[in-house]
């Protein structure tokens, strides 16, 4: 089968397409035949390790998975001999950060895992980019612990866990304030947030209001800067280290010092969380934005597109 291999970490230039032996799948797993995939934040921390923290889940000095590509859409092709929630025929989409795999035509997952089916009418390039960005905002969500009539900032809110975080702390009944570059206000605002603002033209640490969670979902502010705009008891939580990586330290201690806090969830995802996402899609609850697709050939310009961190929302990797 073909699929874009990666055998050391660095730039988009060492992901090369290359025929490789298609996978068979264990008594456990379904064989998906992906049509659709996407390249994130996530893939490329793995492949660039800029993280050196990565390479302990990846291999210390070369890639343990050659192939990357963490979210999927595609139709089961084969299941193994225990395969009993999944048949063949069924159109899936899922996330694996775990082994990867998507970047190619065909991929194994135990049934068990993070995959399900794809809602009806929902296409192979719509289905794929439900998981990456939705997930992370999930999981941090779900750890400042949101419910209806609290008040939310969310900084970057046009990036793939921004804008996914938008819709679903909207979907949990919160009130959202996003904080945006002037080109992407009106598709945030689309996404449902209650007020956006522009920060090219105005300085968000200068709003009147106050806030039960600061959601950075860039990475680009700091406790410091945003503590003055909590509420008492209020969360910040960044989907970067920060400075220093303070932010591992300031979820260590602020808990402790006073009554607002710190939050660095680890993220994780179930089965049961894709199909939270699925039926969020079914009922139109969320969509997730996507700002461009790509033919698995050319994924070394998707990678660079995607580094240079102005996507909105997703890029999707297309195969036929
Ligand atoms: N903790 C984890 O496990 C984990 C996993 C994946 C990703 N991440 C991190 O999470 C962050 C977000 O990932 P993502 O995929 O959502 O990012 P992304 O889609 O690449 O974010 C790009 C968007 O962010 C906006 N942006 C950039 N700088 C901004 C700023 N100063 N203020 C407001 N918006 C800004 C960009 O718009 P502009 O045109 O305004 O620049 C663009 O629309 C990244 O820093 C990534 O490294 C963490």
């Amino acid at each position: 089968m073909k699929a874009a291999v990666y055998k050391k970490y660095g730039p988009p230039e060492v992901v090369k397409l290359e025929e490789v032996e298609k996978p068979t799948p264990r008594s456990n797993e379904v064989l998906v035949k992906v049509y659709a995939a996407t390249v994130n934040r996530t893939d490329c921390g793995f492949r660039s390790a800029e993280y050196f923290v990565s390479r302990f889940f990846s291999g210390l000095f070369k890639p343990k998975y050659r192939i990357l590509g963490n979210e999927f859409a595609g139709i089961i092709e084969a299941i193994g001999k225990d395969v009993k929630l999944l048949n063949a025929g069924d159109k899936v989409f899922g996330y694996n950060d775990a082994k990867f795999g998507a970047h190619a035509e065909y991929l194994t997952i135990a049934e068990t895992d993070a995959i399900t089916t794809i809602p009806d009418g929902v296409t192979f390039e719509q289905a794929a980019p439900i998981t990456e960005g939705a997930h992370y905002a999930l999981c941090d969500i779900r750890a400042a612990m949101i419910k209806s009539g609290n008040n939310v900032m969310i900084y970057g809110a046009s990036g793939a866990i921004g804008s996914a975080a938008v819709q679903l702390v909207k979907y949990f009944g919160a009130t959202v304030t996003a904080v945006c570059n002037t080109q992407n206000v009106e598709v945030v605002r689309s996404l449902g947030a209650d007020q956006v603002i522009d920060y090219l033209t105005q300085d968000f640490t200068k709003t009147d209001q106050k806030f039960d969670f600061i959601f950075d979902a860039v990475g680009k502010s700091s406790f410091r800067q945003c503590k003055p705009l909590l509420r008492n008891k209020g969360i910040y939580i960044s989907t970067e280290l920060g400075k220093n990586s303070e932010n591992i330290f300031l979820a260590l201690f602020t808990p402790f010092l006073g009554r607002k806090k710190v939050l660095f969830p680890l993220p994780t995802i179930k089965k049961e969380d894709v199909v939270f996402l699925k039926e969020l899609v079914e009922s139109g609850r969320y969509k997730p934005l996507v700002d461009r697709s790509y033919p698995l050939d050319k994924i070394v310009d998707a990678y660079k597109f995607v580094e240079t961190r102005q996507k909105v929302g997703n890029v999707v990797i297309t195969l036929s």
